[in-house]
């Protein structure tokens, strides 16, 4: 039996993209058991755009889960946003997880917002001033509690859905300057310590859509400027390409 996840990150709604989506997100019941959102939800992450994306993406035929973005923290208007999303019958997710009964199976997907700090070799660290090791702090916290939720949940498919990159695999693209403000490792060996089938994120607007965490679980950055379409869908319990 297959699960079928549609996802995609980073549509930055607001007033103007209203409507854009939405003629291929009425097909979703026909495609897909789950509409999987990678944060970025909105520009700015005012009450106001959550609004606009309640209007997008509410009311589908499937369940719509969603992590936040950083843009979606950009106002400090994060519970009115969350209010706003869950009142449009939106789950948000942030260090916790949901089980979905579909017909293929049960689909976990534990969900975290996660953070930058940069890749092996490369990356913060925990060390001297405060500010850094309160960065650092982020990081950590933030692949813990993912950790945790994907652990926590009883289900036939694992999956991890963040907004900052797990893999450099999926920033190939950007430029190597930004990597530490585009994800971090930590979220890697989040995503590794549990029996994960696929990991989503977006943020990296400009990266590639395929990658790999060190442990072999298949990353998919799904940011709507990389996967040019207005949903990818994947296939879970047959192998994906
Ligand atoms: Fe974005
Ligand atoms: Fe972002």
């Amino acid at each position: 039996m297959v699960i079928r996840i549609a996802a995609v990150g980073d549509v930055h709604v607001d007033e103007d993209v209203v409507g854009r989506f939405r003629p291929a997100l009425e097909e979703l019941p026909d495609c897909a058991d789950v509409l999987l959102l990678a944060g970025d939800l909105t520009r700015h992450g005012t009450e106001a755009e959550a609004r606009c994306v309640a209007r997008e993406f509410g009311g589908l035929g499937v369940p719509v889960i969603t992590v936040l973005g950083n843009h979606d923290h950009q106002c400090d208007q994060v519970p009115q946003v969350v209010k706003v999303l869950e009142d449009a019958g939106i789950t948000v997710l942030e260090g916790t997880g949901t089980v979905l009964e579909c017909a293929g199976g049960r689909l976990g997907v534990a969900g975290v917002k996660g953070f930058g700090g940069g890749f092996a070799g490369r990356c913060a660290s925990d060390f001297g001033e405060p500010e850094m090791k309160s960065f650092v702090r982020t990081t950590r916290e933030s692949a813990d509690a993912l950790a945790s939720a994907l652990l926590s949940l009883d289900c036939d498919a694992l999956v991890a859905l963040t907004h900052y990159a797990p893999v450099p695999d999926t920033l190939a693209g950007e430029p190597l300057e930004i990597y530490p403000f585009l994800g971090c490792y930590q979220l890697g060996q989040a995503i590794d310590s549990a029996p994960t089938a696929l990991a989503l994120h977006g943020h990296a607007h400009h990266g590639t859509e395929r990658g790999t965490t060190p442990g072999g679980v298949r990353v998919r950055n799904v940011a709507h400027p990389v996967i040019k379409q207005a949903y990818s869908v994947f296939h879970l319990g047959e192998q994906l390409d």
